[in-house]
């Protein structure tokens, strides 16, 4: 007896920032797809025009983040198996939509231009011996380099997606790339005036949303933010260093 699987109704947004609408695909499935596959094979076989980016199809470069059935998710990695009925998938709303599933993720690489690097101390710079890391320091900021830049966390952040404050909080991708610049014992510089000022980390009010759709699990609230916040309330909210800034600017005054 032959088993017939039914084709799976996958439904995609097409169209432009200004207009567009749900198209409903009739895809066949086969075992193991993800929904990718069933995005590429409606590109390959009912609509070319499809924009739709990826690369790596393996969970590693990111490009193919999107909304599956409302929620921020890497095509490449949501098995067709995990929903029941229709599929649908839509570009992620907190960016501009270029066309299709494509959406322009740019300003994530402007925010990024505005973290100071990884710098040493100066004489660390000059240091001809090989430097040591304690294992407590690595494991501390090793999580963080996991990140593959998909910005899911960003397109899932209300402080971006619903409040569009993109002018006030760099999102929650880059808290974690300040945490693991923070938090490395061989960086010499304070990012704190970064991170209370244009950073924004006050923004962030610990919904966790952002770590819930981490495709690499990283805690980005537990292990990235809350530090971070704390490292700031130490540096502006603690009574006696905020005594000793203000002696220091009267001196120096
Ligand atoms: S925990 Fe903070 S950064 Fe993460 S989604 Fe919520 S507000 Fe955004
Ligand atoms: S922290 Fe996680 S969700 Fe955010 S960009 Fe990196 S990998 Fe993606
Ligand atoms: S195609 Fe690379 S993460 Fe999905």
């Amino acid at each position: 007896m032959t088993v017939s699987i039914s084709p799976l109704k996958l439904s995609v947004f097409r169209g432009e920032a200004d207009r567009g609408e749900m198209v409903a695909y009739s895809v066949p499935v086969r075992e193991g797809m993800v929904v990718l596959d069933a995005v590429l094979w409606a590109q390959a076989n009912l609509a070319p025009d499809l924009a739709v980016r990826w690369n790596c199809k393996a969970a590693k470069c990111g490009s193919c983040a999107a909304e599956v059935n409302g929620f921020p998710r890497l095509l490449c990695k949501s098995p067709v198996d995990d929903y029941a009925g229709e599929i649908s998938v839509r570009p992620m709303a907190a960016f501009p939509l270029i066309r299709d599933l494509v959406t322009d993720v740019s300003w994530n690489y402007e925010v990024n231009k505005r973290i100071p690097e990884f710098t040493p101390p100066e004489a660390d710079q000059h240091d001809p011996e090989p430097w040591r890391m304690q294992q407590v320091d690595v494991d501390r900021v090793i999580e963080f380099r996991k990140c593959i830049e998909c910005f899911l966390c960003q397109d899932v952040c209300h402080v971006l997606r619903n409040h569009g404050r993109t002018d006030a909080y760099f999102g929650p991708r880059f808290m974690v790339r300040m945490a693991s610049l923070e938090m490395h014992p061989k960086d010499g510089l304070d990012r704190r005036p970064l991170l209370k000022g244009d950073a924004g980390v006050g923004f962030c009010n610990i919904t966790k949303c952002c770590q819930e759709v981490c495709p690499e699990h990283i805690h980005i609230t537990d292990n990235a933010i809350i530090p971070l916040k704390e490292r700031t309330a130490d540096a502006y909210f603690d009574p006696i260093r905020a005594l000793t800034r203000r002696l220091g600017r009267r001196s120096a005054g």
